[in-house]
């Protein structure tokens, strides 16, 4: 079954539209991580729009769960990361003027970048992931330069609309996992997942870990943040299991 990784940036964004303590996204983490989360997601931004350093010292010291690091090609917050030591980095692209990450890395475009990245947190003994798009040209950029896992851009799949378009978009996910599966590199995914559309991802064979923030957090307003994580647990659960009986019935 995969992971659930928590993705907890917009606690962080509610607390900055008042640039006060509350609310904390480190309590939120502690709240996650007891209602079953298994790892713990955030984007330190260059700009420091939500989530900051002081964030990313506390959640290293408190949670149990994996704490997963997403981060641009900076070299600045790699240096970071070396001395806070994340159990993972995600290495995702980011614009100033963009709401939230937009697309996936451009691993073909900007591999001399990224390779001294990857060595550096070899170097570290720092496990890295990339955030890639469901493209043949990007997955076969992103084996050729060994990292440990790919996290696929499921945004396309999310805002597809029509049960023909899902189905284009889903076919490019799972053949895109298919070759990252059979390259021996971990298989996670994210972005856009919601209670509604998360099954058929939590189900692709191989799948490790799901990333989810915004659903969660929107949907913590209403029911609270120890529910919504449980409901997404249970939504993975199910799905994992119908799936394995699949598999079993041949
Ligand atoms: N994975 C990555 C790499 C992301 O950048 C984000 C958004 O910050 C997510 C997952 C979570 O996306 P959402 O908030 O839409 O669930």
């Amino acid at each position: 079954m995969p992971r659930l990784g928590v993705n907890i940036d917009h606690v962080a964004t509610l607390r900055q539209a008042r640039g006060g303590r509350e609310p904390d996204p480190v309590q939120a983490a502690v709240v996650a991580e007891l209602a079953g989360a298994d790892g713990i997601t955030i984007h330190l931004r260059e700009d420091r729009r939500h989530i900051q350093d002081r964030d990313l010292r506390l959640l290293r010291e408190s949670i149990g769960v994996i704490l997963n690091l997403e981060m641009s090609l900076s070299p600045e917050i790699l240096e970071l990361a070396i001395v806070v030591r994340p159990d993972q980095l995600t290495f995702v692209p980011e614009r100033r003027a963009e709401l939230t990450t937009e697309g996936g890395l451009d691993v073909v475009g900007l591999r001399d970048r990224i390779a001294p990245m990857l060595d550096r947190c070899r170097e570290h003994n720092l496990i890295a992931s990339l955030f890639i798009d469901p493209d043949p040209a990007q997955v076969e950029a992103a084996i050729a330069l060994g990292v440990d896992a790919v996290e696929l851009h499921t945004g396309r799949y999310a805002n597809a609309a029509g049960s023909k378009a899902i189905a284009v978009e889903f076919a490019a996910l799972r053949r895109a996992s298919e070759a990252i599966v059979a390259a021996g590199i971990e298989l996670h995914a994210g972005h856009g997942l919601t209670l509604k559309n998360t099954g058929p991802i939590a189900a692709i064979s191989g799948m490790k870990e799901l990333n989810i923030g915004h659903a969660i957090v929107a949907r913590a307003v209403f029911v609270g943040l120890d529910r919504a994580v449980r409901e997404m647990k249970d939504a993975i659960t199910a799905a994992s299991a119908t799936n394995r009986t699949a598999i079993a019935a041949g």
